[in-house]
Order: C-alpha cells, then structure tokens, then sequence
C-alpha cells in the first residue's frame, strides 16, 4: 500500500481528551539524565552537508547535540540515566514495581530496552516494557505511571525516555539531519505527599497524520523492504503548524481541567522540537519565557528524551520549588501528544 493518506489532521479539529487525576495521587521523586560525551556543533555538520550554523540556528535554535560514539547503545544511555534517577530518589532498583522506557530508537526489536535495564539494575520482578509514542513516549509513559500509582498497583515506578537517533539521520535530508540528537532521561514516580503530584492530563493521538513524520519503509514495512537503516523523514512545516497549536490546546485543557490560570503556571517544559515553536506557543499562552524551559540549544530534539533532558537541567538551576505549578508537554509522530500539569513536591 503506497502512502496516499492525504493529511486531514487539523488540530483545532480535533477532540482533545483531558481528565483530573483520580485516586491516590503520583509525583515526580526524582529525574536523572546522560548524554553521550560527543558534541557534534553546526559547524561540524557544515562539513558533512549543505547547511549553514546561520540557518540552523535562526530556524531552529539548536547550537549542537549529542551523537553517541559507535557501540553505545540506547541500552547504555538509559541506563545511565536510569541509575542516576534512582540515587537522586534514594531508593533501590529492588523497590521497582514498574520500568517503562519510551523510545524510537531500540537497540532490537526484542526484547525490550525495559528488561535489559531491569537486567543491568537488578530488578528481578517488575513489570518491564517499552511503549513507542516516538518524541510524545516520555508523558506516553509518565501517565501510565501515574494510574498504576494511583489504582495502587505500584509504589515505585522508573519511566524513561532514550533515544540514539543519529544513526536514523542521512545528511542529504537537510530537514532532519541538523535537527536530531541523542540522550536519555529518567524519573521515579511515588506516591505523592499531600498536596503535591499530577493534577491534570491531556493525551491523544492522530493517525491521520501518521505520514508526517515516518522511520522507515512504513508503506513496506521496515522488514518487507529489507532497509538496512531506517531514516528519519518529516513535513517539516505541517508539524510546525500542528504542534504550535497543540502546544497551546493542551495547555489550555490541562490547566482549565485542574482549575488554576495559565499565570499560575510557573515552569512549562516543552518537547525541544524548535525553538521557534516553543516561543510561538509561549507568546500565545502569554507565558514569559523565564517560566519556559529551554535547552535545544544544547541537544536538539532528543524525542521521548527531551523533557526529562530539560526538566532536570531546570531542577539544577533552582528553577523548580516545591508547590510549584509544573506544566509538562509534548508532541509528535503518530500524529501523538501529551501534557501534564503537576504540582511540584
Ligand atoms: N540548512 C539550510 N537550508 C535548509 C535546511 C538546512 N538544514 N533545511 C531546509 N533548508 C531550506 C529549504 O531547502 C528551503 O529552501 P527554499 O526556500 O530555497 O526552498 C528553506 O530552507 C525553508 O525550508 P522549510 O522546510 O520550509 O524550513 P522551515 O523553516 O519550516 O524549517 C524545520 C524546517 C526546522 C524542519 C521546521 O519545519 C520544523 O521544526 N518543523 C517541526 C519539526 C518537529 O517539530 N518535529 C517533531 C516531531 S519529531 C518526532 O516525532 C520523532
């Protein structure tokens, strides 16, 4: 079946589905994160492609990112990030009910990256999968964490986003080969002391759009067309249109859902896509961006990474205090998108 789908998603279309938090309420213990040590700038990939620092950085913001050397692993950057997130929270692997990793970018398609960390922390018995939401996974993954919390199946629960898309990149793409890095990013979620935790949610997806940002054959199927690597193609400028608007959608649903003002909102963390799109959304939400996170300049759009990448880089520059109202979002292929608004321990 070729790709005929023409593009019918129209965000204002669309019906978006928010809920308040329901039964014991979940909160973030801890975030920790891991980038490869190798910094590939835009004067690096000027070298290697028709692009110039100029454009990527006046269309997208992004200074630099991460590549992972060859033989690292998404494995190895998730669990670097997944340890650091344990410590941070104190606890032991051995207190895990729940591993949930979101990523695009497995090492294989089985088994999951969730089991080979529960291997590498010792964590024998916790229920351990990977979820695909492509750069939406991380929230994807914070909500599934939050209703186990909350109907009291788990106590304890690591979610993490990890990604190696430098090896989905071809450099004659100019649309997705400046934009992409690499990077992992982990939280533990725990009962929420009182007053704290997840308030609100939005999340949905739009398969009709499921052509606007693609890996692989997908007409094919990866496997039918024998792709030795698949690559990373996208509208670049239809997803701009979307996840402007989504942006602001959703933080409109998640905040009226847990009945506080978008000035109350002290820290947004968005999905680093663009900066072009996060400072759009900011301006029509009317938040200043001194309570906007933001560090594509750094890493580019490491995907289901991104938020945790931002949200800990937050937390270390005091950006973050308790009973702070934290509004989390995100985006991407499927067409998918998540937001969270939480209430800071
Ligand atoms: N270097 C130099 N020139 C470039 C480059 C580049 N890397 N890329 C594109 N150009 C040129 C184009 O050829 C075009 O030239 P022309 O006018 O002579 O034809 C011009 O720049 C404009 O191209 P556009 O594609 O319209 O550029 P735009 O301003 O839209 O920026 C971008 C492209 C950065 C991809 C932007 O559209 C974007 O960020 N879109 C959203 C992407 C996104 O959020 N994706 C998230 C999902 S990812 C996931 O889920 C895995």
């Amino acid at each position: 079946m070729a790709i005929t789908t023409a593009y019918r998603a129209r965000s204002d279309a669309l019906p978006l589905r928010s809920f308040k938090t329901k039964g014991r309420r979940s909160a973030i213990a801890s975030v920790g994160v891991y980038a490869p040590e190798k910094v590939v700038s835009n004067f690096d990939l000027e070298k290697v492609m028709d692009t110039s620092d100029k454009w990527i950085t006046e269309r997208t913001g992004i200074r630099a990112r991460h590549f992972a050397e060859p033989g690292t692993t998404t494995l190895d950057l998730a669990t670097r990030a997944a340890k650091s997130a344990l410590d941070k929270a104190g606890i032991s692997a051995r207190d895990l009910d729940m591993i949930l990793v979101g990523t695009s970018s497995p090492d294989g398609p089985f088994p999951s990256i969730a089991c080979r960390i529960q291997d590498e922390l010792d964590a024998p018995g916790a229920v351990a999968w990977d979820l695909l939401a492509a750069c939406t996974s991380f929230m994807y993954g914070l909500s599934t964490a939050d209703s186990f919390i909350a109907t009291e199946r788990a106590d304890n629960v690591l979610v993490i986003g990890a990604e190696v898309l430098s090896r989905m990149l071809d450099y004659s793409n100019r649309g997705t080969a400046v934009i992409f890095g690499d990077g992992a990013g982990a939280a533990v979620l725990k009962p929420a002391p009182d007053g704290a935790g997840f308030l609100s949610w939005c999340l949905g997806s739009d398969g009709r759009g499921y052509e606007q940002v693609t890996c692989g054959n997908v007409p094919l199927g990866a496997y039918a067309a024998k792709d030795p690597m698949p690559i990373i193609d996208m509208k670049g400028p239809d997803v701009f249109k979307f996840a402007v608007d989504i942006f602001i959608r959703q933080a409109q649903e998640v905040t009226e859902t847990a009945g506080i003002s978008m000035d109350e909102i002290d820290l947004w963390v968005p999905h680093q896509a663009n900066f072009r799109i996060i400072d759009a959304a900011a301006r029509r939400i009317g938040l200043p961006l001194e309570r906007v996170a933001v560090n594509i300049d750094q890493y580019g759009n490491t995907s289901s990474a991104s938020i945790p990448l931002a949200l800990e880089e937050a937390i270390r520059q005091g950006r973050v205090k308790s009973g702070d109202n934290v509004l989390l979002a995100g985006f991407g292929s499927g067409l998918t998108w998540g937001a969270c608004l939480l209430k800071w321990m």
